[in-house]
């Protein structure tokens, strides 16, 4: 029996949805634990470019069960759009599962997250105005509207009605758009087309497990945006740490076995907040332009800096990883030297090689770095460690012995087969490596 979970190891966008994608193959089930279509992911296969930002990855594998877990938090207009598209494309999506416990984004979360962000003037938070925080927030303050709701029109209306309540205030500017009888009708029109995906998605999984087979927990966003762990309050509302994948999903720790970090070889960050290692100015441009850093969501440029290894080694020890995937290693090519932030230095001179508490140590932390040389050689048809340039494994062999965690799998392009696998018997355990 195996529950292997892959999570984000920086500020999200670091390419899990590919490493998802990779080990989906030696999986049963892929079950998706928290956030929401904040997220967003491309599967490039065959040339063709699949984009998801609630659906697991592994729809594309045909035998694997696909689950969108209690955890998460489903805008129904988002998800039978997508379901739309990929059936448009040629994809079964008869393996899909959705979670009778998930909550629903509602129009009037949308609303509320374009009013909080306006609220806030000029610093905002740089949410993805999905209305992913205040469907979080209905759902602490029990006033969430849940999947299993959409299937008694009475129930579904009541709730409505109880949660607009207390938001008249905020809702006012919006009056016109908020009509409690249309958005129970356009719900349980959702309700009818999802109705056959629901399910006890928890009991999926302890079936799963228990007859030894392999499932694999995806996570959303990263660590660094962690409500709890992370640069609050400039995080998303949900956990996307490892420990969450039993809260969002239904499961033990103890039905965890193996907890997979995914960095890129350098860091993006989307919206506002602390960014230590931050490249200001032309290369930091350069670089976002190479790795087409811009959000598969919101369509906004990155912010680039240079790999955090205070931050990863952070996120190594939050959620106990046991393995890395590097990606993205081919964007670093051509560059003379490598920066790998090692410590930061604070106000007064302070220095320190841990990831700060308190955040007004946090915004004043500057990135110092050990410089490291680059490579010239173009990198994207290396399938094996020894087709990798000395300089780039001694790289790589640097920020494993920085976090002390093998990097067990290596993204050199954004094909589904360019990879590099680092250690046979991981590689062995994956069919298509
Ligand atoms: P929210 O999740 O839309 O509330 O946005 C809160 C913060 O998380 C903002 O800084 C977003 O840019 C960031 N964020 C949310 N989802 C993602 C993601 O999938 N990748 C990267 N950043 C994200």
């Amino acid at each position: 029996m195996a529950g292997i979970v892959v999570i984000g190891a920086q500020w999200g966008d670091e390419g899990k949805g590919k490493v998802v994608d990779l080990l989906a193959e030696r999986a049963d089930a892929v079950i998706r634990f928290q956030g929401g279509n904040n997220a967003g992911h491309t599967i490039v296969r065959d040339g063709h470019a699949f984009k998801f930002h609630l659906i697991p990855s592994g729809i594309l594998h045909p035998d694997t069960l696909c689950v969108i877990g209690n955890g998460v938090v489903v805008d129904p207009a988002v998800l039978t759009d997508e379901l739309d598209g990929l059936r448009r494309q040629g994809v079964d999506t008869g393996g899909l599962r959705l979670s009778a416990n998930a909550h629903l984004i509602m129009p009037y979360h949308v609303l509320l997250d374009h009013a909080g962000e306006s609220m806030l003037g000029k610093s905002p938070i740089g949410t993805t105005k999905r209305g992913i925080g205040p469907c979080y927030a209905d759902k602490a303050a029990r006033l969430g509207i849940r999947v299993q709701d959409l299937l008694d029109e009475k129930i579904l209306k009541k709730k409505i009605a109880a949660a607009l309540e207390p938001k008249r205030l905020s809702l006012r500017p919006f009056a016109k758009e908020i009509d409690l009888q249309q958005i129970t009708e356009d719900y349980l029109v959702y309700g009818h087309r999802l109705e056959q995906y629901i399910a006890d998605t928890a009991r999926l999984a302890w079936d799963l497990l228990d007859a030894g087979r392999t499932v694999l927990f995806e996570g959303a966003q990263g660590a660094l945006l962690d409500i709890d762990h992370g640069t609050y309050p400039f995080v998303t509302s949900s956990n996307p740490i490892a420990g969450a994948a039993t809260v969002g999903a239904g499961v033990g720790p103890r039905d965890i076995h193996e907890i997979w970090g995914v960095s890129k070889a350098y860091t993006t960050r989307v919206g506002a907040g602390p960014f230590p290692s931050e490249i200001p100015g032309e290369l930091g441009d350069e670089l976002a332009e190479k790795g087409g850093e811009y959000g598969t969501t919101t369509g906004r440029k990155r912010r680039v800096g240079w790999i955090d290894l205070v931050g990863l080694r952070y996120a190594v020890r939050l959620n106990t990883l046991t393995h890395l995937a590097i990606t993205k290693l081919d964007v670093l090519s051509g560059l003379p030297t490598i920066q790998a932030c090692v410590r930061y230095r604070g106000e007064e001179g302070a220095v320190f090689d841990h990831f700060p508490y308190h955040q007004s140590m946090l915004h004043k932390a500057r990135a110092e770095y050990e410089e490291l040389p680059g490579w010239e050689e173009d990198i994207t048809a290396a399938r094996g460690p020894e087709e990798l340039p000395q300089a780039a494994r001694d790289y790589l062999d640097f920020i494993a012995d920085y976090v002390g965690v093998p990097v067990v799998l290596v993204g050199v392009g954004p094909g589904h087969e360019q990879n590099v696998w680092t250690h046979d018997d991981v590689r062995a355990e994956t069919p298509a490596a």
